[in-house]
Parts: C-alpha cells; structure tokens; sequence
C-alpha cells in the first residue's frame, strides 16, 4: 500500500468477483481519473510492480492494463523512464466508440503477411495505382450470360431444392460430375471421395485442421500460396519451408527435411504453380508418392490453376500415384468466378471422414445454389469452352509481363516463364529490403507481392517478389513494370549512398 494514500485512483473498487475482467477494471479505474482530472498530464504512473502489489493483481494483469491504456491513447511509455499520462488526453469515452473492443479482445500481434494483403486490397483500388498484386480471374471473362440462363433454370427445375440444406458432402449431382472429371484427370475415382467446399482455401483449411496438431511439423513449398501458410501456421504446426525450382519442389531437401523430423504433411502444387506458374516434374512427383508411402505422411496436393495452362500437358496428379496419402483439392475460382465459392476436395479412408465432420462442424454445407449451377454448367460443354476463350487473354498478358520485365530490368531479375497461372516470380539478382522496396514501389504508383509475404522462411533482406497479370492489360503490365523499375534504382541509390555516408 506504499503510494495507494496519496494516489489518486481508487483500487478498492477493484471486484474479483465481477464478470468484467481485472484488466478492463484497472483500464477503467485509470481512464476515469484521467479523464476526471484527477491525475493530470504528464504524471507519472505506478510501475506496473507497485500497481500489481497495490491493486492484488498479479504483474501481468498490470502491465496488460497499461498497455490497453496505451493503445486507448490516455498513457505514453517511455523506455526507461515509466508511463505518464498523455499530454494530450484522448477523446472523451462517448466519442471513443468501439475503442473498448481493444482491450475486450485477446491479443493479436501485428502479422507482416497480413499488414501486406490488407495494403494490397486497399492500394489496389486507388486512383492510378497499377496494381500487380492480385492474381484473380479477369471479371471481363466472366460466363455472366450462361450462369444467369443456368441459374433460372435451377429454380425452374428444382423450386425450393435449389436453396434447401444439403448434406456436408455437397449436392450428389455436382460430386458425380467432379467425379467423373476427377477419373479422366487422375485426382479421385468416386463421388463418394468429393467433399465440396466453399472454395479451395475452405479445403486448404479442413485439411490443416484435420490433420495438424500444435507441435506437429508440417512441410511446405516455399514459395507457396499465402493461405496455405496461413493455414498450416493456424494449428499451431511448426512450418517447415523446402525450396522451390524450375521443376518443382526439391525432393532431395524434402528428404533431408524427413531424415531430421517426423512430418505429417506437405502441402504443395502439382502443376501450375502459385506465384511460379511452374509443374512438380513426373520423376519428382513419382518420388515424392513413394515418400509419402514409405513414411506414412499425408499430401496436400493443392490444383486450382491446374486447367490454367498456356504451355505444355498437365502432369498426372500426385493422387493418382497414392489415393490414400494425397488429398488433392481445387475449385472454379480460377477458371470460371471466384465468388461462385465452389471448390473440392477428394480423398479416402478415415481422413475423408475427418475432412466430413469438420466440414459439417465448420458451415453444414457449401451453399446450395452455387452447387446446381455448376453441376449443369459442368455437365453442359461449357466449361470447356470458357477455358479455351479465357487462355489467349491471359497467355497474352503472361508474354507482356515478361517483355516488360526484359524492356525495364534487364540484368536485374531472372523468371522462369509460368507454364500457367496468373504470376510471374521474380528474382532480384542482388538482395533488397523488400519493405523499402514495396513502400518505394507504392510511391510510384504500383504494387507487387513481396516475397516475404510468400515464403515459409521469416522476412529478411529478400529479392524476390511476385507480379500478377490477369487482371492488366499489357500497356498496364509495362507501366507498372516501368514504375517498380524506377522504385528500384531509387533504393539502390539511397542504399549505395547509406553504405557509402561518412558514420557521424
Ligand atoms: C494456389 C491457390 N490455392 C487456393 C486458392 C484459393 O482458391 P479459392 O478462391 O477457390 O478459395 C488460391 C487463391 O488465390 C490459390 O492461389
């Protein structure tokens, strides 16, 4: 009780037994004195010790209570010296709005891959941004005329059918016709193996937590699709990240990584590869199937861009090789509309019925009416068609990224041209911040996937990045290009001038 008498904040109020947590207490005791005057600008506060013992709250309770009163903006920290109230009191609690929610919710530290994603989505839609960070289906491609002739139908033919629950496998005509598919591509060879999903990353996500336990290792591409780390991070597994090359995976670091650890899963993409567009060659994927067997590991085999393919066969699916290990997943978002949120998975045995369960648990169903528009859209000849009109638009912007990326950085970069897909990724020949980099790149007027954002291994000095082109037309692609080209040389030339400043 050393400075409890001559403070000014009541902590006799302080209620173990109320429902409101200790912390929000103690924010609210001090937001109160702050705001009533009693303690005034610039006083110093109790160290989160002296608090802790005045209070009977342990030492973490105090310091989580100050940190809250941080981020509501009553208190400053500084290093050393203590928290003081803020010279400069924050609004008054009406005005606050929602600011209670901070300290209502559990801790949530800021995440680089997501800071990065959510300046992609803002960034891209500003005026005179060339955006080459997302890599979605051009909406000028869209079937919009046959889906809606499709969609009328449905509720012509099916009436309250079309809108009614399902069961948590997915309507019976839609997995029939993705069986059927799945024989002729290798990936299943029964309906009773599909699960529909609402898009590939729900099927990403019910294998991760079907499979994954905290502590658990899992293996991953790198780079790879960022919601498959996010995924896979999600259920607490350690990620270990295996380097990536013109053939896919690196099957003899795979093996060391196997010799090293007991892995659970690996998750990658057979063919078409986000961000390289490249394929796991055949003698790797046939060695990574016989790993899979020896070892007694499950695969994601992730396939969305598979039929997204402008050079080349599509290799056989990894799950042809090992029904029972790989569970391979997919969806129409990359080839007919993303927010049509119909994707699959096929797999068998005792993970399918886990995959089952989860997906029940997780939302009943994939929603209905998606699920008997594509089954007839399908069915019909369709989706072929769609597939041959979309390649040249997307074949054509591929060439004009790289003829870009050739017009501006020559020297500079190396990229595998994509077999398929909607990314080229490319390899800085000498390392860069990438965040000076992607803040340089934004000046300019652009933006790009850093690499970072990508790749299993923590950020770093990087010189890599993705650029996506499915949604530029070329003379935008150039522009673009021609404006990360420049926000490069900038920060070359103010790292050269750094390295070479006198040191102060
Ligand atoms: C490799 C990969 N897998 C899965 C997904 C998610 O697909 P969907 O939109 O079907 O959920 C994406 C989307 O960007 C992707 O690039």
């Amino acid at each position: 009780m050393a400075f409890s008498m001559s403070y000014k904040v009541d902590l006799s109020r302080l209620d173990r037994a109320a429902s409101e947590s200790l912390t929000q207490q103690l924010v609210d005791v001090f937001a109160a004195a702050i705001e009533g005057g009693e303690l005034q600008p610039g006083e110093k506060l109790p160290t989160t010790r002296e608090l802790a013992a005045d209070a009977g709250v342990n030492h973490l309770t105090a310091a989580r209570a100050y940190r809250r009163l941080a981020e509501l903006g009553f208190v400053t920290a500084r290093v050393g010296r203590g928290t003081f109230v803020r010279d400069l009191p924050p609004a008054a609690a009406e005005e606050r709005g929602d600011d209670w929610q901070l300290y209502a919710l559990p801790d949530d530290p800021p995440d680089y891959r997501n800071q990065v994603l959510g300046d992609a989505f803002r960034l891209a839609t500003e005026p005179g941004m060339v955006s080459l960070s997302t890599g979605w289906p051009s909406p000028r491609l869209y079937p919009t005329e046959e889906l809606a002739e499709i969609s009328a139908r449905v509720f012509a033919e099916e009436g309250g059918e079309a809108i009614s629950y399902l069961t948590a496998e997915g309507l019976p005509r839609l997995r029939e016709q993705l069986a059927a598919r799945g024989r002729t591509a290798g990936y299943a060879t029964d309906a009773d193996e599909i699960v529909v999903t609402s898009g590939a990353r729900q099927a990403i996500d019910l294998v991760a937590r079907s499979v994954l336990r905290p502590g658990d290792v899992a293996v991953v591409e790198s780079p790879t699709f960022v919601g498959i780390l996010g995924s896979l991070r999600a259920t607490g597994a350690r990620v270990i990240g295996v380097p990536f090359d013109a053939d896919g995976l690196d099957v003899d670091a795979l093996e060391q990584v196997l010799a090293r650890h007991e892995v659970r899963l690996c998750a990658l993409q057979s063919s078409c590869q986000n961000p390289t567009g490249r394929d796991l060659s055949p003698e790797r994927a046939r060695r990574l199937a016989e790993l899979a067997v020896e070892r007694n590991f499950f695969v994601l085999e992730d396939g969305v861009y598979n039929e997204v393919r402008y050079e080349g066969r599509s290799p056989r699916p990894l799950r042809e090789a090992a029904p029972g290990h790989v569970i391979y997943l997919d969806s129409l978002s990359k080839t007919v509309g993303g927010g049509l949120r119909v994707g699959w998975l096929a797999a068998r045995g005792p993970v399918l019925e886990r995959l089952t369960a989860l997906k029940l648990a997780s939302d009943f169903h994939t929603a209905t009416l998606p699920q008997h528009i594509a089954a007839r859209y399908l069915e019909s000849d369709g989706y072929e068609r769609q597939l041959a009109g979309s390649l040249p638009f997307y074949r054509e912007r591929r060439d004009a990224l790289m003829e870009a990326l050739e017009r501006h950085l020559a020297g500079e970069y190396r990229a595998d041209k994509p077999h398929g897909g909607h990314h080229v990724w490319v390899s800085l020949t000498r390392p860069v911040d990438e965040r000076s980099l992607y803040s340089e790149a934004v000046r300019h007027g652009m933006t790009f996937t850093p690499g970072g954002v990508v790749t299993a291994e923590q950020p770093r000095a990087r010189a890599s990045l993705r650029l996506s082109f499915s949604l530029l037309d070329p003379d935008e692609l150039d522009e673009g290009v021609r404006r990360l080209a420049r926000a490069l040389r900038e920060v070359r030339r103010r790292e050269r001038h750094r390295a070479t400043a006198p040191v102060s």
